[in-house]
């Protein structure tokens, strides 16, 4: 059984290279292993998450990552069971939400800026789905 999570948190620490690297590097590590795909969204104070995979296995991640106090406000948007993926060929694919395409946040959002936490989880995902068909996701696929 496969299913889908989304959530969105504010960053604790200030959002550098050197936290992103370490938690790319943590996905790429354990994801692929335990079958998780997804994409991690970040802007100035904001992290955006989807994770798809089994059951048991998206569980015990999203328990793993909201114990982790990099981040804090931890608000979960979706929590679905799926017939298929829709980020299946990124482990852990990057957006910066500071650069993507304006016009592609305005088409989701009342500004340019994408304020999960007041926003539909429906709208959220299908922006998600929006950046992967536009590729405008980076690094590293299966
Ligand atoms: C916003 C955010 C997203 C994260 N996403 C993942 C993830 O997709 N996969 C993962 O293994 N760890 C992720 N982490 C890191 C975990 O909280 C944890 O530090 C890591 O899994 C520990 O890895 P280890 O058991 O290999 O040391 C994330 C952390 C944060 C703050």
């Amino acid at each position: 059984m496969l299913v889908r999570c989304l959530y969105a948190s504010r960053t604790r620490v200030p959002l550098d290279g050197v936290v992103l690297d370490s938690i790319l590097a943590a996905s790429l590590r354990n994801n692929p292993k335990h079958g998780i795909t997804g994409i991690l969204c970040f802007g100035e104070d904001t992290f955006l998450q989807v994770l798809e995979g089994g059951r048991k296995e998206v569980s015990s991640l999203f328990g793993k990552i909201a114990r982790d106090d990099r981040h804090f406000d931890f608000e979960l948007l979706i929590h679905e069971d799926i017939a298929e993926r829709s980020f299946s060929n990124w482990t852990m694919g990057r957006v910066d939400l500071e650069k993507v395409n304006p016009a592609i946040l305005l088409k989701y959002s009342k500004k340019i800026k994408l304020d999960p936490f007041s926003s539909p989880g429906a709208t959220v995902l299908s922006l998600l789905e929006e950046l992967v068909n536009t590729a405008s996701i980076s690094i590293r696929s299966f």
